[in-house]
């Protein structure tokens, strides 16, 4: 990808010249975000004090930071490149967070059915959307109250013209590919030097899975400490801790989205300028 940053006036001069193809307007006041952990923000950690150790986080935030990841979610490319904050988790309590570009539902573990006793996030899909109207009505009463809380909660209009995205497919991709093999799952997964293997796990090459050592922990198998442990560099990795992607392959996957291949209606044009950004600067090594 040797796209070259191009000048906005450049591109302005680019876009007047090209046929109209109606694009999504990628410009949105809010964002109202659904899902599971490929998503989550914090949610769980709020939700159900989740515990999250180290290494997670370690990429970017440096310390654990509520994601399922070593650094930022394709969701956090996203809000980046559309100039908006990181979202917060709507269950989080603590610190007053600010609410006013959107709110995240999305919690780790959840299903788009509903949670039964073995599901670990009491919040599926319907309980999202039902703290989403929640929320709305909340903000709501309290904007007719206090005007001064503009500065923290989206108004009235945000609701209409803000982004509401659902991200639920995580779990159900878990278990396509538990029904392949691992050429089959290899053949789908190009570029990056590990496609398959964790790096944040245990056992070694190829898989360096272990269900038994989650990612940070330490157990005694066989009367031998265990730990497993984050590997050296996490931007050869697809696959951060078993079950969820690493910053890099999230840096990936939110380019291919802003390449507009991917979407329809088409992304406006003028997206592409991001992936030559520092933020893209070059996925196709990664
Ligand atoms: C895109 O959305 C923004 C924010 O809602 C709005 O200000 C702008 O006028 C819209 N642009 C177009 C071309 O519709
Ligand atoms: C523990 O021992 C069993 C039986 O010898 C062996 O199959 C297994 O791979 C060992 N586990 C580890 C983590 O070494
Ligand atoms: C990380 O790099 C160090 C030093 O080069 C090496 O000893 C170690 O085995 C590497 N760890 C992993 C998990 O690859
Ligand atoms: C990590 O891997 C990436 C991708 O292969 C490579 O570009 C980068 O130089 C590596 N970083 C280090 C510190 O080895
Ligand atoms: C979009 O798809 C076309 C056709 O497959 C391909 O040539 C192009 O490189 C893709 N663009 C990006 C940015 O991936």
């Amino acid at each position: 990808m040797a796209m070259k940053i191009l000048t906005l006036q450049t591109i302005a001069l680019i876009l007047s010249h090209l046929p109209f193809i109606s694009p999504i307007n990628f410009s949105y006041p809010v964002v109202f975000n659904f899902g599971d952990s490929n998503s989550d923000t914090g949610g769980l950690a709020a939700g159900i004090a989740f515990p999250f150790g180290q290494p997670y986080g370690k990429t970017y935030f440096l310390n654990p930071a509520g994601r399922f990841c070593d650094g930022r979610l394709i969701i956090d490319f996203l809000m980046d490149s559309m100039g908006l904050p990181f979202l917060n988790p709507y269950l989080d309590s603590v610190g007053a967070p600010s609410f006013q570009k959107g709110c995240n539902f999305a919690t780790g573990g959840s299903t788009l059915l509903p949670a039964n006793a073995a599901s670990m996030s009491p919040f599926s899909f319907g309980i999202q959307v039902s703290e989403f109207i929640r929320f709305k009505t909340r903000v709501l009463q309290l904007l007719a109250k206090d005007k001064r809380l503009k500065k923290s909660l989206p108004s009235e209009s945000d609701f209409r013209q803000g982004l509401h995205m659902f991200d639920v497919v995580q779990n159900d991709l878990d278990g396509a590919f538990n029904s392949r093999s691992e050429d089959q799952v290899v053949a789908l997964i190009p570029g990056f030097k590990q496609p398959i293997a964790a790096c944040c796990g245990y056992g070694g090459l190829p898989l360096n899975f272990d269900n038994r050592i989650a990612c940070g922990e330490t157990k005694i198998l066989n009367g031998t400490s265990m730990t497993a442990t984050a590997c050296n560099n996490t931007s050869e990795y697809v696959n951060w801790d078993g079950n969820h992607y690493t910053e890099a392959a999230n840096k990936y996957v939110s380019s291919q989205i802003l390449s507009g291949n991917y979407t329809d209606p088409p992304l406006s044009m003028n997206l592409q300028f991001l992936l030559g950004s520092d933020l893209f600067y070059n996925p196709n090594t990664m």
